[in-house]
């Protein structure tokens, strides 16, 4: 095998309380990724989207988790890339780990799978690195492993797959662009005893209604008392989709990844279409344009066979 064509998704990191902890990835929206192997030594991109992303792979999020790869496999030859990207940089829905993982997934199906699921994370983390100004890989273990991951530790990458009960996941994207770096600037770098008790009191409810499939705990473990504060007030209108997106029954939710996108759980498919309506309300009188979606927690990056 030469060529492969890999489907990479999108995905929610955070999950509100758990700051670069957690993260799911969804289905039906991802990025295209065709990847060549040539004798050529190094690597050539090209994008045929419309993001107008760099081209020089010392300076492509793919390209630099691909360097990783071959580094570490001291690889002799080189690869041509060929990317759709379909999720928006900027959205807060993982794109850059998209790209990152993507790639590494396809190059290690073409050489025979060299590495196992946690280096091709640690290798996916280099691309992200360069995209974020941050090594966190709570965007990239959920596109790699599929379905809802925790990292214990970022430095070893002790990250555990989780158990995950049915939900319908609205996203909806009000057409700015935060960049991840700034979005973490801002954070404090110190935070309060009783802030830092609420929010692992939520992380641990969180997992808990994960493993045990329980909604109401699942609904009121949703809750960031540190990010969330600081971050939303980048995104305009997020007080007001959350409240008429909870009036709607949603479960929960907040800001996806670092925003500007907003996710909402729905235990079912009406109450997801409400809280779509909800959303859609919102940003129409507010005069910002938005795209919306309904999906479901899917799994990791894909070879496509199509
Ligand atoms: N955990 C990261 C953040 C996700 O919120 O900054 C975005 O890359």
């Amino acid at each position: 095998m030469n060529t492969i064509t890999v489907k990479s998704p999108a995905s929610v990191a955070n999950l509100c309380c758990g700051f670069d902890i957690m993260g799911i990835a969804l289905s039906g929206l991802y990025d295209v990724m065709t990847l060549t192997k040539r004798e050529e030594k190094g690597i050539s991109i090209k994008h045929i989207d419309k993001y107008n992303l760099p081209e020089d792979p010392a300076q492509n999020v793919a390209g630099v988790a691909l360097q990783a790869m071959m580094d570490a496999l001291q690889y002799p030859n080189g690869f041509d890339v060929i990317i759709d990207k379909q999720i928006k940089p900027g959205s807060g829905i993982g794109s850059s780990a998209a790209s990152a993982t993507g790639i590494v997934v396809a190059a290690n199906e073409l050489l025979g799978k060299p590495f196992g699921k946690k280096e091709l994370v640690a290798f996916a983390m280099e691309g992200e690195a360069l995209a974020s100004g941050s090594r966190h890989a709570d965007n990239l273990a959920p596109c790699i492993y599929g379905g809802l991951t925790l990292i214990r530790d970022t430095a070893t990458l002790d990250i555990i797959e989780l158990p995950i009960p049915p939900m319908y996941v609205n996203i909806v994207h009000p057409q700015i662009e935060i960049k991840t770096s700034y979005a973490r600037q801002i954070l404090p770098k110190e935070v309060p005893l009783k802030s830092a008790i609420t929010q692992w009191a939520n992380v641990a409810g969180l997992i808990a209604g994960f493993i045990k499939a329980d909604y109401g705990l699942i609904s009121r473990s949703l809750i960031d008392v540190i990010v969330e504060p600081v971050r939303s007030k980048l995104i305009p209108g997020f007080d007001e989709v959350k409240k008429k997106s909870l009036e709607a029954g949603a479960l929960g939710g907040g800001i996806a990844g670092s925003g500007p996108s907003l996710f909402m759980f729905s235990e079912n498919i009406d109450v997801a279409k409400a809280v779509e309506a909800e959303m859609i309300k919102v940003y129409k009188s507010l005069n910002i344009e938005y795209k919306t979606y309904i999906t479901t927690i899917g799994e990791g990056v894909v070879v496509d066979n199509s």
